[in-house]
Parts: C-alpha cells; sequence; structure tokens
C-alpha cells in the first residue's frame, strides 16, 4: 500500500550508509509499489556536487546493492528522478539552508518530512538548531536518529537533550534496524498467537535463554569507529537487549507504540545491575588474533588496528531479568566480530522432563528462533530411537524455514522502517526512556572493562569466541549453542 507523497531529507547523504542500505532500501519500495510519483528524496551532504553528481552515484550504489534480478533500468530511472541534492554543512548556520528552504517550499505545507540523520550521532543538535532556525521544522516534520545514540548515559543525554529541543519526542524516530528484522518481529507472534508457546513461557519451563549475533566479518572499513566503540556499544546495548526485551516482555495490550514500548521499557529496568562485585563473573570480554575464516586468512584486530587498543570484538554477559517470570533464569547475550559463522539466533532451553521412564533423564527441549540467515524456528523434541527394540530417545528436530510468499528474499530492515518513519508509526523505533535504561544497565560493565577490572581474553578469528566464554554457562551446567549436542 502506497505511502502519503513526503520529502526524505538525509543528512550524510554521500556516506557509506545511505549508499549501501538507504537508497537501496527506498528503491525496492518504489519497485513494490509503496511510494508516489511525487515523492522526493533530498540528499545534503558537505560534498560539493551537483544533482546529477548525485544521482550518478546514487545510480553506481543501486548497482552494486540491488541484485540484477530486481533492478529494471525503467524502475532505477524513476527512483533516480525522485533524488536532489544540495551540498550543505548540516552543523554551520550560515551554509546552504536556503537552497534546502527553497526545495522544500516547492512541497504543500503539510507534506510529510522526515529527516534521516546519517551523520556523527554528535552532530544531531547542532543539525537541529539549524533546521528550528532555518524554519524548517513543521508539525508534519520527523527525525530518524541512527545509533549510537552516544556512548554512555551523559552522551546519550545530550544528544537527546540537544534534538528534544527541537523536537518532540512523538516526532523522535530512533532507529534499530534489528526490530526492522522479520524474525525478530516474529518473537511478539511465536509467543503471543501460539498458546502452546506462551504456556511455558517463563521460569517454570525456562531454563535459560541464549541471544547471540555473530559476524564472520571484522571492523571492515570501520575500525576508527569501532575502536570507540566495541562490542557492548555497538551490538548490545542496542539491538541485543532489545531481542532481549520483546523475549522477556510481558504480553502488551496492543501493538500500539508505546504499549509496546512500555512493555520493553519494564524488562531493561528489571535488569539486575551489574556491579564491581560481579562484573568478573557475569562478563567477559575479547579481541580476535589472526586466523582463518571461510577459507582466508585474516589479521587479528590489534594488526589491523596497527596501535594496542583495550576495545572488545567479542562481548558475552550472563544477564538477568529480575520479575517473577524470570527468576533464576540467566539470560546469556554474546555477539563477535570474526566468529566462526554468521549467525544471529535465540535459543530457549526447557527444563528436563523429570521422569524416570527411560532411564537417564531426557535432555530439556530446545526451541531455536533463526534470527538470521535461514530464517525460521526449531523445535528439539525427544522421541524414541526407532532403531533400537529397547525404549531409548533420540532427539527429532522440527524444523521450519520462514519464507516469503513466491521464496523472495526479506526485504532489508531497513525498508519497513524508512516507510514506518513517513507513516508516523514508531512502535519499531526506540523510545528516549529505554535507549537510556540501557546505558544504565551498560555503562557500569563498560566503566569496569575501561579499568581493566575483568580481562581482555582473545580468541582466534573464525572460532567461536574465547575459551573462558564456555565458563559463564558452565557453573549452571549449561553449554553455548554450538557446543549442545
Ligand atoms: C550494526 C553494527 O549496527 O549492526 C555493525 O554497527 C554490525 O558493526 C551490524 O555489523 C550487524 O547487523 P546485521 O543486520 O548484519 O546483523
Amino acid at each position: 500500500q502506497q505511502v502519503e507523497p513526503f520529502d526524505y531529507v538525509i543528512f550524510g547523504a554521500t556516506g557509506d550508509l545511505t549508499m549501501r542500505k538507504l537508497l537501496p532500501a527506498l528503491y525496492n519500495r518504489l519497485r513494490m509499489g509503496q511510494i508516489p510519483d511525487d515523492a522526493r528524496i533530498i540528499g545534503t551532504a558537505r560534498t560539493d556536487i551537483d544533482r546529477d553528481g548525485y544521482v550518478a552515484r546514487a545510480k553506481e550504489a543501486l548497482e552494486r546493492f540491488i541484485p540484477d534480478d530486481v533492478r529494471s533500468p525503467v524502475l532505477v530511472d524513476r527512483f533516480l528522478g525522485l533524488l536532489h541534492y544540495v551540498t550543505l554543512d548540516g552543523t554551520k548556520a550560515d551554509s546552504e539552508w536556503s537552497a534546502l528552504s527553497s526545495i522544500l517550499s516547492e512541497a504543500p505545507a503539510d507534506r510529510i518530512r522526515v529527516y534521516y540523520f546519517a551523520t556523527a550521532p554528535q552532530l544531531y543538535g547542532r543539525i537541529c538548531e539549524n533546521l528550528h532556525s532555518h524554519n524548517l521544522v513543521s508539525p508534519h516534520s520527523r527525525v530518524v536518529l541512527e545509533k549510537p545514540i552516544g556512548t554512555d548515559m551523559a552522551t546519550a543525554t545530550a544528544i537527546n537533550d540537544g534534538v528534544g529541543q527541537y523536537f518532540p519526542e512523538n516526532q523522535v524516530y530512533r532507529i534499530d534496524h534489528y526490530l526492522g528484522k522479520e524474525t525478530v518481529q516474529n518473537v511478539l507472534a511465536l509467543r503471543f498467537a501460539n498458546p502452546i508457546m506462551n504456556a511455558v513461557w517463563s521460569a517454570e519451563q525456562i531454563e535459560s535463554v541464549q541471544i547471540t549475533a555473530a559476524e564472520t566479518v571484522g571492523v571492515e572499513g570501520r575500525a576508527s569507529y569501532y575502536d570507540t566503540s566495541g562490542a557492548m556499544r555497538d551490538m548490545i546495548q542496542n539491538h541485543l537487549l532489545q531481542v532481549l526485551c520483546l523475549v522477556a516482555m510481558e504480553a502488551p495490550d496492543s501493538l500500539e507504540a508505546d504499549t509496546v514500548r512500555n512493555a520493553k521499557l519494564a524488562v531493561l529496568n528489571a535488569l539486575r545491575p551489574i556491579t564491581d562485585e560481579t562484573v568478573a563473573s557475569e562478563t567477559v570480554r575479547a579481541q580476535y588474533t589472526a586466523g582463518v575464516v571461510g577459507g582466508q586468512s585474516v589479521p587479528g584486530y590489534l594488526e589491523e588496528l596497527g596501535q594496542p587498543s583495550n576495545t572488545e570484538t567479542y562481548a558475552a554477559v550472563r544477564a538477568w531479568v529480575d520479575t517473577p517470570r524470570w527468576k533464576g533464569v540467566p539470560f546469556y547475550i554474546r555477539t563477535a566480530k570474526r566468529s566462526a559463522r554468521k549467525v544471529s539466533e535465540i535459543v530457549i532451553r526447557f527444563r528436563a522432563a523429570p521422569t524416570a521412564l527411560f532411564g537417564a533423564t531426557p535432555p530439556g527441549n530446545r526451541l531455536v528462533i533463526r534470527i538470521q540467515p535461514n530464517e525460521g524456528v526449531e523445535l528439539q523434541l525427544n522421541v524414541k530411537n526407532p532403531a533400537l527394540d529397547a525404549y531409548t530417545l533420540r532427539t527429532a528436530d522440527l524444523d521450519t524455514t520462514i519464507r516469503m510468499e513466491g521464496g523472495l528474499p526479506f526485504p532489508d530492515s531497513y525498508e519497513r522502517l524508512l516507510l514506518d518513519a513517513v507513516r508516523g508509526n514508531p512502535v519499531l523505533f526506540i523510545r528516549r526512556d529505554e535507549v537510556e535504561a540501557a546505558w544504565r544497565w551498560a555503562e557500569p560493565v563498560l566503566k569496569a572493562w575501561s579499568e581493566n577490572q575483568v580481562p581482555m581474553q582473545t580468541y582466534s578469528a573464525g572460532s567461536y569466541g574465547p575459551e573462558k566464554s564456555a565458563a559463564l554457562l558452565a557453573d549452571k551446567g549449561d553449554k553455548w549453542h554450538e557446543d549442545m549436542e
């Protein structure tokens, strides 16, 4: 279904995110017939090029990032026809604001206007101030903020205050692309549309939860950003805590944005604080050393960086949600660069059946929600071993891959999110209090790590992580998914 006509103004329009994600996502939505002909995409950046120069770059990006079978010359031309470009330094009050203003004023005053900030977060406040002082903030404007929202509570507050001075919270859309992933959204369907799941979704039946996001890539060309961030800030504070919220939250009364966000916030607020006393037993951090990934030799993190660093490329945490539902259930969260394989998944371990019928206690059932790749759900059951007359058991998997109709690939997570901002539906965006609650939990860990209270481990590129990470689970008799039978 088509959205209303809109103007999408992208700050940082020549950058990697715009070229790799935003323009391809908008192209795909045009291809699906969701973007009206009179919509406009207005790129702004400091790069001194004209519209033709920008169109040429955008065309190259589409050729690179849109597969041939869904890239038609007619559609590409139609998409490029929506593009405009203004050379503008968003942080300077005396930059070319009048050029942007004159393009925007060609549209009716009540047109939906989305300002997308794909720039350094510390600039968000200044860009907002300039938008305001040039009269470009209308009641129909909203602003989309890319992560990271700060590197700790103080910087997050500064960014949110800077933006909040000019845009009320209901016009602020903080993007977390994990929430745009189909299988992440599926957690709610799986839990609340299936009584057989809903009925067992608590400490009574669940022994532990694992949430993993592992990647085979290293820090690519982003070392200068990544080294100021690290695995905890880059993945856990945002993406993985959001996934944890969906797994752990109480049923919301509706799918209305604030209802869902209140339920997630309650989980974040119930996370048990990690303190100087517990940080060494509840967290593991590590850096990759040289190794082999996908048959290719790759250098270690420090070699890539060319200097010493105290930044982790692997982080694992044992988290606890202190609510009656989750009493005593550990949530193991981990993320890694240069891991053995690319996988994002949730693994729920159910308690073993209290029966002596079959001799040894059968293992507890296991539910795996595959976020990516190979999106799907897998439930491991105990069945009679059919090869043997004796009544012994083995495990069998109920495995379903979730596919789009016609076998098409899943839309990229940005696609839905970009148009949700036009539709004015913030349900998959993060509210300010969620960001703050996540920092409140993450900050003490980061502080303890920066003080080296938890030694930095190493792991070879292409492995599943440092040996020490197994210890996080071992004292509860648990194992990481790849080590389970
Ligand atoms: C981004 C991180 O937010 O998520 C990257 O900054 C990471 O470092 C990426 O590679 C992972 O996203 P996905 O969708 O590939 O799991």
